[in-house]
């Protein structure tokens, strides 16, 4: 679990980063306006804040996410196909009762999500082999006793080149560096801000078809939880929103096309894409991630 510590003084400078006195800028917001907002964030936006039970929920399945991730992890490399990754997925989140919310998603064939290379996200397993040097995302989302937790992760199959390992670590940053915004008085801008100016000093691109999302109660709530734009943007954090950061980074251009399948999503240009994701909860200080990694 990761917070920031307790008490801010105020006096001191807001951790939101606005260079005011956190009495004249969060410490205000939180107080006096919450609850308004709360309120007005559910009727009109349908974002569903989540109680400590709920909480405890996505906890146990982001528990899970991430076993099913290192159990990807530990049997990725070159020779052996998606087709059998998903399978051994599928087969670990049933052993676990819980259900791969992937499986008939709007038409989802597979159990999970694994996207080699030039494919962004929305792979479907098969029959492709994994090579050495090849980059592999797998985004995992099982349903523990009802809950939702969503997460992913860009693994190397043998050895990288260093275009493969430039593309992975700008992505991960990017990851971080958007869940280091959130903190109640920022909005969902400042992560697309952070990730967006990131991304693009290290001369890579921001895919913006895809999005993060709220999570929990369901596979996909709002918000939408863009990965690029500018701090203040779309809504106010608040405490008990759980959503994720997922962005999707690109060695080339952002563009994008869609396959027959009408499902995998590939870069226009052919070049490598690169993806991490988290489900993140929002607390009266900072967050707290409940796919920790
Ligand atoms: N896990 C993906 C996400 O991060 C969604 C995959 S939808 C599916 O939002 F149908 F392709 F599984
Ligand atoms: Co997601
Ligand atoms: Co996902």
């Amino acid at each position: 679990m990761k917070t920031r510590p307790d008490k801010v003084g105020r006096n001191s400078l807001c951790p939101c980063g606005s260079g005011l006195k956190y009495k004249k800028c969060c410490a205000v917001k939180k107080t006096s306006s919450t609850p308004v907002l709360k309120s007005e964030y559910s009727r009109k936006y349908k974002i569903r804040f989540k109680t400590p039970e709920d909480i405890e929920g996505i906890r146990n399945a982001g528990r899970l996410a991430l076993k099913m991730l290192d159990l990807a992890e530990s049997v990725i490399r070159p020779g052996i196909t998606t087709d059998e990754i998903n399978t051994m997925l599928h087969e670990f989140t049933i052993n676990n009762h819980a259900i791969p919310a992937p499986l008939h998603y709007r038409g989802f064939p597979k159990s999970v999500c694994i996207s080699v290379n030039e494919v962004i996200c929305h792979g479907i397993p098969g029959s492709r082999i994994l090579e050495d040097g090849d980059i592999v995302n797998v985004d995992v989302t099982p349903i523990l006793n009802g809950y939702y937790a969503d997460a992913s992760k860009t693994f190397f199959v043998g050895v990288p080149g260093t275009e493969a390992q430039k593309i992975v670590e700008v992505a991960r940053e990017c990851l971080y560096r958007g869940i280091s915004m959130i903190m109640p008085g920022n909005t969902t801008g400042h992560i697309g801000w952070a990730i967006q100016q990131y991304a693009e000093s290290q001369e890579c691109s921001v895919v913006r078809e895809f999005v993060g999302h709220g999570v929990g109660l369901e596979f996909h709530e709002p918000p939408q939880i863009l990965h690029y734009g500018n701090k203040g943007d779309g809504f106010l954090l608040l405490p008990g929103m759980v959503f994720t950061i997922e962005p999707m980074i690109n060695q080339g251009e952002r563009y994008l096309h869609i396959l027959d399948d009408k499902w995998t999503v590939v870069t226009d240009d052919g070049k490598l894409s690169a993806q991490f994701e988290q489900t993140l909860l929002v607390t009266e200080n900072g967050y707290e991630s409940l796919t920790p990694f």
